[in-house]
């Protein structure tokens, strides 16, 4: 049972990235909270996979497969939404990547690469979505930043750099959107076990030495964001706009 200031029954929730990794844990989450779900990425496998999992815990979602750097698309996720349901209560935008590279060695074309698909993706996403969330003056965007963009990760350089950039992204929009009351906030997860952090240099060996390095002893398991994700999308954080909610087991003080 949810409690009601955190149960999502009735709402909307877009959830882009839902279909591995943090996105995927949040999209269960929200669907146990009776959220009605849109669920996008890109590999329709992944996301029909996704889809039969939230189906066996809440409303059957609708699939709308996006690729979030592409503007059509993005402005494609919308209108179906709309189409469907008539509403968006809550944006999730979730999906981002990686190059472990000094920035003075990164070229144009992994920088534009970087920045497309952490940042200007969200700046599509938020933009597409704003309008439909300020004619019913209500709304709540969630980003996914991450503890790199407020410390260099100086391995991953321009990644901190993007994430730094979701961070402002995150205050300006909700500036601007808090008058219409739309609320736009972000989370910052700690290092977490998913695909994308399981890369080469995030070896077995390295993930236990993080996991000594934390207050709590242990790396993140994608199930541990679903609880700031339910806070911040549902009517139990109506007034809390333009912060950044770190879970990251107190890694970063
Ligand atoms: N895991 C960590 O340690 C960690 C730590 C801090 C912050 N974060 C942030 O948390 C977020 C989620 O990370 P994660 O670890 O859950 O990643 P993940 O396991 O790699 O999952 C990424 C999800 O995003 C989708 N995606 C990727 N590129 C996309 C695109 N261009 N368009 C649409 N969907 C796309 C993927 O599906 P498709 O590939 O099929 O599109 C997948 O569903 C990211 O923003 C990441 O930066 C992660």
């Amino acid at each position: 049972m949810t409690i009601p200031l955190f149960s999502l029954e009735g709402k909307v929730a877009i959830i882009t990235g839902a279909s591995r990794g943090i996105g995927r844990a949040i999209a269960l989450g929200y669907a146990s909270a009776g959220a009605q779900l849109v669920i996008a990425s890109r590999s329709i496998p992944d996301l029909d996979k996704a889809a039969h999992e939230v189906s066996k815990l809440g409303h059957g979602p609708l699939i709308v497969p996006t690729d979030i750097t592409k503007k059509e698309e993005v402005e494609n996720l919308i209108r179906k939404t709309v189409e469907q349901f008539g509403r968006i209560d809550i944006m999730v935008n979730d999906p981002g990547m990686t190059i472990n590279k000094p920035v003075l060695d990164t070229n144009e074309a992994e920088w534009d690469t970087i920045m497309n698909t952490n940042l200007r993706s969200f700046y599509l996403l938020c933009r597409a979505c704003a309008p439909v969330m300020r004619e019913k003056k209500s709304g709540s965007i969630i980003n996914m930043a991450s503890p790199a963009g407020y410390r260099l990760v100086p391995r991953m350089p321009v990644y901190s750099i993007s994430k730094a950039g979701v961070i402002m992204l995150t205050k300006a929009l909700a500036y601007e959107l808090g008058p219409h009351q739309v609320r736009v906030n972000a989370i910052a997860p700690g290092l977490a076990d998913t695909d994308f952090s399981r890369m080469p240099e995030n070896n077995e060996a390295y993930q236990a030495k993080r996991a000594q390095q934390i207050p709590m002893r242990r790396i993140a398991q994608p199930g541990d964001m679903v609880g700031a994700a339910l806070y911040l999308g549902s009517d139990a954080s109506q007034y809390v706009n333009g912060t950044v909610l770190v879970v990251d087991g107190g890694d970063t003080m």
